[in-house]
Parts: C-alpha cells; sequence; structure tokens
C-alpha cells in the first residue's frame, strides 16, 4: 500500500492547488481500506479521481485514496445486465467498457471526470441521463463500526446533485462498489438533448448506436470543457439553482430570456451558467484563476492558483449574481 507523508496534493485533485497532506495512503482493497480508516490520525478524508473536491489549503490530518479496482457482469437477464465495478474504477473507463460489451445507458455520462464510487454521492448527470437512473444499489464502508452496508435505490435519496451521502451521510461511509442495471440491445437511447441531436446531424448518423451518442457526448463536452489534464478544473463550480415558480415569475419580468428547466416539486431550475455569464464572468482572469471562455460555470486554474485566489472569486460571483437576479448560488464542488 502507497504510504506518504506531507505527500503533494496537486495531482490528487483536478483543480491542482498546490497543497499537502499530512499523511497520504492509497487503499487498492478492502482491507487495506479498513487498515487506513483505523489510523490513529482523528482527521481523515476519503477521495476518488478529486474531480469534485478542492483542497484549498493544506490538509493536516489523513487522505485516503479509494482505488479498488474491478468490474463484472454479475447478472444476465432477458433485456438488462447487472454490472457492479469497485468505487476506485475511472467512471470514463468504466463507461467505455460497458459500450464495449453492448451494454446501454451511461453512455450520455461518458468523459465525466472521477471515480465510479464518487458518481453516485452527487448523483452525477449530463444530457439528460443522471446515475440514478441505472442505479441498482451500492455496498459501502462505513467508517464508524468498519462494516460493510448494502444501500438500495431508496436509501440513497437521490436528486439533482444530491444523495444521501452529501446529506445525513456525509463523511460517514466509503463506497467500495456499485451495480447498475444496463440494456441489451435494442438499446433505449436518450438523444433529446438538442446539442447531441445536433451533434448526431452533424456527423450525418441516423441510427445511432450507444456508441454513437457516447462520441457524440465526448465531442459535445470537449468543446465546452477543459480537459483537467491540461487546465486545472473540477466541472460544473456550481448547481443550478432551483428557485419557487413565484420566484421564477418575478424574475421572468425582467429577463425574458433567462433559461429554465422544469424541476422537481414544480419549482423551476435556472441555468448557473447563463446567470454567472450575464454578470460578465465568462472569459474573465483575475490573477491565477477564472471563468472558462466556452462555459462560465467552469472555474479554471490558470497555473499557480491559490486557495486564497480561489475563494475570492468564488466569492465575488456569488455576489454578483445575488445583486443582480437575487439568486444564491450554492457550490456543487467540495472546499476543504
Ligand atoms: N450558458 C450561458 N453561458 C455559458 C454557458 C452556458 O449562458 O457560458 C447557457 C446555455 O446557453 C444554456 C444554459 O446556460 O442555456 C445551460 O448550459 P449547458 O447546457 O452547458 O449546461 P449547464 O446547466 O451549464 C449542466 C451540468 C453539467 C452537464 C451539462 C450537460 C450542472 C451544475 N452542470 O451544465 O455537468 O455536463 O449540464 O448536461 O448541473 C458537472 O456537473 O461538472 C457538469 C459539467
Amino acid at each position: 500500500m502507497k504510504v506518504s507523508i506531507e505527500e503533494d496534493l496537486s495531482k490528487h485533485h483536478t483543480f491542482g492547488i498546490s497543497t499537502k497532506a499530512k499523511k497520504f495512503l492509497e487503499a487498492k482493497t478492502e482491507q487495506e481500506l479498513l487498515f487506513a480508516l483505523s489510523d490513529p490520525i482523528k482527521k481523515k478524508i476519503v477521495i476518488g479521481g478529486g474531480s469534485n473536491i478542492v483542497f484549498i489549503q493544506d490538509y493536516d490530518g489523513l487522505v485516503i485514496k479509494n482505488a479498488l479496482q474491478g468490474k463484472s457482469i454479475v447478472r444476465s437477464f432477458k433485456h438488462t445486465k447487472y454490472v457492479t465495478a469497485k468505487g476506485g474504477e475511472n467512471w470514463h473507463q468504466f463507461v467505455l467498457w460497458c459500450i464495449k460489451k453492448k451494454l446501454g445507458g451511461i453512455e450520455n455520462l461518458a468523459l465525466i471526470p472521477g471515480t465510479v464510487g464518487a458518481a453516485p454521492i452527487q448523483n452525477i448527470g449530463a444530457y439528460g441521463v443522471e446515475l440514478k437512473d441505472v442505479f441498482v444499489k451500492l455496498k459501502a464502508l462505513e467508517i464508524k463500526t468498519g462494516k460493510i452496508k448494502t444501500f438500495w435505490k431508496k436509501d440513497c435519496d437521490f436528486a439533482y446533485r444530491n444523495s444521501f451521502f452529501k446529506k445525513e451521510g456525509k463523511g460517514q461511509f466509503v463506497i467500495t462498489e456499485v451495480t447498475f442495471k444496463l440494456n441489451k440491445k435494442p438499446h433505449i437511447l436518450n438523444t433529446s438533448y438538442g446539442s447531441i441531436l445536433m451533434q448526431l446531424q452533424k456527423e450525418e448518423i441516423q441510427k445511432p448506436t450507444i456508441e454513437d451518442v457516447s462520441k457524440a457526448v465526448i465531442a459535445i463536452r470537449s468543446k465546452k470543457l477543459p480537459d483537467p489534464e491540461k487546465i486545472g478544473n473540477c466541472g460544473s463550480f456550481f448547481k443550478n439553482p432551483i428557485i419557487s415558480k413565484r420566484a421564477f415569475k418575478e424574475l421572468f419580468k425582467s429577463y425574458p430570456n433567462v433559461p429554465h428547466y422544469p424541476a422537481r416539486e414544480s419549482k423551476i431550475k435556472l441555468a448557473a451558467a447563463w446567470l454567472i455569464d450575464q454578470c460578465g464572468w465568462k472569459g474573465k482572469k483575475i490573477g491565477n484563476v477564472g471563468c472558462y471562455k466556452h462555459q462560465a460555470l467552469v472555474i479554471i486554474n490558470h497555473g499557480q492558483a491559490t486557495g486564497i485566489e480561489l475563494q475570492k472569486l468564488v466569492k465575488n460571483i456569488k455576489s454578483s449574481v445575488h445583486s443582480k437576479f437575487n439568486i444564491n448560488l450554492e457550490e456543487e464542488v467540495n472546499i476543504v
């Protein structure tokens, strides 16, 4: 097991701020994970691919990387197959593996950075599909007891970029494996999202396969979102705000072109990217941080960003959106 002291965290979180962890352990098996969690250091945090977490300062505790590996088809039915993947598997590689096995359902979630174990925590979603749509169950190690518990869909309380593991269960479990229900041929495709349709038309594809859809998603994402290998970022930095119908009516009076989508409980979801863009942040650079030129919702590290710079930018974006639209943006990313 990899153990190190004063580990440089810049390579363990995709935003890439140069910070250090007092101690760092990489767990490749459940046993190693248990061993790491029993470390006498009280302050601990478990990370996956580091794409939804930003370390803005040195971490005075133990950082445990969930690196559990393995994926397999566990059951086969007439129209579906159940697939289980370990928590440390790279999400995008898992998507590609499923496509290769001709299993559909997660092709719209191609190229999302991070790991399989992190995916249910914020119920990852893109282009009309959310993880909850294909989710069956997960196994998680309870930190307090060291016991493995099974969570079915109803136990996870999935919502837009949210779950039990971001609320009551926060910091209490490590997701060791996730089981998905995927479709055999003929696949049920979800190509209703405008930009996917446009991309498929551009490629002159009339009868798309799951591979075509994944390629379309990869093309769209690569155009709009920066590659974290090249430009430090953690995807959408804020959640798309969900507001009441009444608040929306007020907003609509002043901004009739505001992009909006129906949300749960007859609420309205707005596009944080649009709100931030309207405040003039798109492409703006302040010191070593800024908003990406093709997607205002993505904050990027221009090189040597510091936690203080990032915090200042986040505060300024939130306050300008609040003063222009009277809307409070909430971070989607975990700031540590
Ligand atoms: N827009 C702007 N300015 C911009 C970017 C977008 O005005 O700079 C407008 C667009 O014209 C559109 C609206 O904002 O009307 C929404 O933009 P987009 O379709 O790009 O999607 P998004 O709501 O910004 C969400 C997810 C993404 C996911 C895409 C596609 C959240 C917080 N973000 O972005 O997820 O890839 O939809 O489904 O829900 C992530 O979570 O890290 C992530 C990238």
